[in-house]
């Protein structure tokens, strides 16, 4: 029967204290809330796991927190695989670069591989992985072929932490803008749902669904990774270039057997054409491109209101001139950055 546990993170269980230690250091360069930092680190402090795998590294949030969380247990390291060598959405840095900034006591904890799946890098790290964030693409396939990749190096009874579990779930709420932005990022939501294991969520969260979950791996994990494979049946929205196409089917097929290898390589024959990948993008920037238009019609008609608006009325719309105004230029950076990639 599959069980699912909550875990109380905010509450100083579980070595809360020692995340508020770096709370100043990660501020700025953590993409997660807070109730999704302290549900992974209270995960660690309980579990206090040797060797940790980090899918998806940005500017080193999340490795801070790792590191930090490990700093007292001894022999315990962390890999982070990075796709990218410089940061997605600023490439005068290196991808990673806060933890050398502002932690360096902590790096010969860490090791940091950029520039390639985890595929490239994996045997390098090696087996016996019982810990692993996950947290790259959130768009198919990205996170299933993660997974996938990965799976054959983690330990019965290692946990898998998935980020951003229902970013297109919980986006919905918000007024504008980027519901249609992120309404595709829900890989993370369905590995949740088709990976065989105990499952945990956060006992408390400040988002109306929980957006951060991890699953324990075992004996079933394995036997049942078709429901996993079949995942990549859903519509993929980008495509994977030809030569890391066939890299990854080398990798599975050491793993897994000819009828999965048969769903991966289908869906590569349907989904991985280069009309698709056109197609694809010119949709997602038209929609970013009807969002931006959308917010900068609202910003132009409150600008006018709260112009001639007085008393409350005036600063209540002063505000919604601002916010909408902010909402464009968000919006169009999202943009600028998605086409340099
Ligand atoms: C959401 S950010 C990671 C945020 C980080 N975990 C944190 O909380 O601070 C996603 C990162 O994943 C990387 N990425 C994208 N696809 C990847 C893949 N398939 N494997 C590894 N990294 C990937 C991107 O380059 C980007 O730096």
């Amino acid at each position: 029967m599959q069980t699912i546990t909550r875990i109380n993170s905010i509450q100083n269980v579980f070595g809360y204290d020692i995340l508020e230690e770096i709370k100043d250091v990660i501020e700025d360069c953590s993409m997660m809330a807070d109730y999704e930092r302290a549900f992974l680190n209270a995960l660690i402090r309980k579990n206090k796991p040797q060797k940790i795998l980090e899918l998806g590294v940005a500017k080193g949030g999340s490795s801070i927190l790792i590191l930090n969380a490990i700093k007292d247990i001894e022999n315990s390291h962390l890999y982070s695989i990075d796709y990218l060598e410089n940061l997605y959405c600023d490439k005068s840095k290196k991808t990673g670069y806060v933890v050398e900034e502002r932690i360096p006591q902590l790096s010969p904890k860490w090791t940091l591989y950029t520039g390639g799946l985890a595929c490239k890098f994996i045997d390098k790290i090696g087996t016996d992985i019982d810990f692993c964030l996950i947290d790259t693409v959130h768009r198919n396939p990205g996170e299933i072929l993660d997974f996938l990749m990965i799976l054959p190096y983690l330990k019965d009874g290692a946990i898998v932490v998935f980020h951003d579990i229902a970013l297109h779930f919980i986006t919905k709420v918000d007024i504008i803008g980027w519901t249609k932005t992120y309404q595709k990022t829900n890989t993370n939501g369905l590995l949740m749902s088709a990976i065989k294991g105990t499952k945990i969520l956060p006992e408390y969260v400040t988002t109306p669904y929980p957006n951060i979950g991890a699953i324990v791996i075992d004996k079933s994990t394995r036997e049942q990774i078709w429901d996993v494979f079949n995942l990549l049946t859903q519509n993929w929205t980008y495509t994977i270039p030809e030569e890391e196409v066939s890299f990854i089917q080398k990798h599975f097929e050491r793993f897994y057997n000819n009828s999965l290898i048969e769903i991966y390589k289908t869906a590569i024959q349907i989904y991985n054409k280069e009309t698709d990948k056109n197609l694809s993008q010119t949709m997602y920037s038209a929609d970013l491109k009807s969002n931006i238009k959308e917010a900068q019609t609202k910003a132009t008609k409150y600008f006018w209101l709260y112009k001639t608006a007085l008393g409350k009325k005036r600063k209540e719309k002063k505000r919604l001139y601002k916010y909408y105004k902010e909402r464009v230029r968000i919006l169009s950076k999202y943009l600028a950055d998605i086409k340099e990639h």
